[in-house]
């Protein structure tokens, strides 16, 4: 998506901005170019010559210097650019941007631009949910600026809270999809993508049921990620409380068998991706009644749910061409998991840890390993929206050969 893509790059003065170098990297692996602008601030933390020897081109800081102004440097910088960064986006920048404040070359060329702009703010918690940052922020979004995080955890100040830049994975995701939507189709215009998400509730009586920890974030980023390369996706999921994603068609369901149903009648798919965390057991022989408490605990008598991803994997007429599965373990996870894609007959698993302590469940982001016939490959802990990015980029290159 970012391959050819003209990035102009405006650095603020914030600690972040040492994420940046490894930001420029990584856009420039994906094919983008990338000229930087840097503001006084910007500069306390980063120095031009590391930006221009990281991206190739010279790093720009003066709005007056004559050898940029003689062809009229702002102007052409902000004209040549498909979009415009700003990483990291400080409280000060924000608030320029917000009044039209044009002091620097940074601001000036924010001014002068009639650019898609992507801000990702960093700064101390404090300034950040400051209602004047927080105003700023509303106004910006009004005028179609697209804001990436921040995230929350320790602030380079020594505090705790909302205030982090984004990470870079979510950064370089948020980019790519800005150009995927702006070109209105995708490689993965014409097929046919069906994803189970969340977990499902499996009633005891009217009143309980059995769940699990599926907060159901992962599923749905990938029904968005997919829906973001032009896949027509329908999403089945069980209770969560994500937003349904874009561009997708969503079926609610409760339990196992009611996903088990509405991923039949979603299909035929040309791929199937369970990300579902279906509970293996319900309750069997359900009166209908809510159980009283009496002097002794209910026995719970459970029964086994039907296998999703099995049933729909088996060979034959109408298999989805490519089906992935998740192995959530809590131990032998590599093995456990390359046992689970042999024994579901599935393609593809993505493998995750959900022991005690790796916050999957609840957390934002994820360790995974994708096993498949070719092996094992580990990546590194992302954003679960950038593992979902990575997983549909690799669901496109299946589909450039096999579909
Ligand atoms: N799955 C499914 N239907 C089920 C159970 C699991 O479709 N009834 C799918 C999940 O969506 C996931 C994969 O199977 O893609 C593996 O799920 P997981 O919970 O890791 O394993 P289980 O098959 O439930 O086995 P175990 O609990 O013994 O690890």
């Amino acid at each position: 998506m970012l391959e050819n893509k003209k990035i102009l790059l405006i650095v603020a003065g914030g600690i972040a901005a040492v994420k940046v170098p490894d930001l420029i990297r990584r856009l420039r692996e994906r094919g983008a170019s990338v000229t930087c602008i840097l503001t006084n601030g910007g500069s306390q933390f980063i120095t031009p010559l590391t930006l221009a020897s990281l991206s190739g081109n010279m790093a720009y800081q003066d709005l007056f210097s004559l050898t940029e102004e003689s062809e009229m440097g702002h102007i052409r910088l902000c004209r040549e650019a498909d979009i415009i960064l700003v990483a990291p986006a400080t409280a000060d920048v924000m608030a320029k941007m917000t009044v039209g404040i044009a002091d620097d070359l940074a601001t000036t060329v924010l001014l002068a631009s009639d650019k898609p702009v992507i801000i990702a703010p960093s700064m101390n918690v404090m300034m950040w949910t400051h209602p004047a940052t927080q105003t700023n922020l509303q106004t910006l979004k009004t005028r179609e600026v697209q804001v990436i995080g921040p995230g929350t955890g320790d602030l380079a100040c020594g505090e705790i809270g909302d205030g982090r830049m984004a990470e870079v994975s979510d950064i370089i995701a948020t980019l790519s999809r800005h150009f995927q939507k702006s070109r209105g189709d995708g490689p993965l215009k014409g097929c046919r993508a069906v994803v189970t998400s969340g977990p499902t509730h499996e009633p005891i009586d009217p009143v309980r049921y059995i769940t699990n920890r599926s907060s159901g974030k992962q599923g749905h980023a990938i029904a968005t990620a997919l829906a973001n390369f032009g896949a027509s996706v329908t999403l089945v999921t069980g209770p969560t409380s994500e937003p349904n994603p874009d561009g997708t068609k969503v079926v609610n369901v409760q339990t196992a068998a009611q996903m088990m149903k509405a991923c039949g009648e979603a299909l035929p798919a040309e791929i199937l991706v369970c990300a579902a965390a279906v509970a293996d057991w319900s309750v069997a022989g359900q009166t209908g009644q809510k159980i009283k408490k009496g002097v002794k605990a209910p026995a719970l008598k459970l029964a086994e749910n039907p296998d999703i991803l099995a049933t729909f994997s088996k060979p034959g007429p109408g298999r989805p061409t490519l089906v992935v599965g998740f192995a959530a373990e809590t131990e032998n996870l590599i093995t456990n998991a390359q046992l689970k894609r042999a024994s579901k007959n599935c393609d593809w698993i993505v493998a995750n840890d959900v022991s005690v302590g790796s916050s999957v469940f609840s957390g934002d982001s994820n360790t995974v390993h994708l096993v498949t016939a070719d092996g094992v490959e580990s990546w590194p802990t992302m954003s679960k929206s950038a593992v979902a990015e990575r997983i549909a980029e690799r669901i496109v290159k299946f589909a450039n050969k096999n579909l």
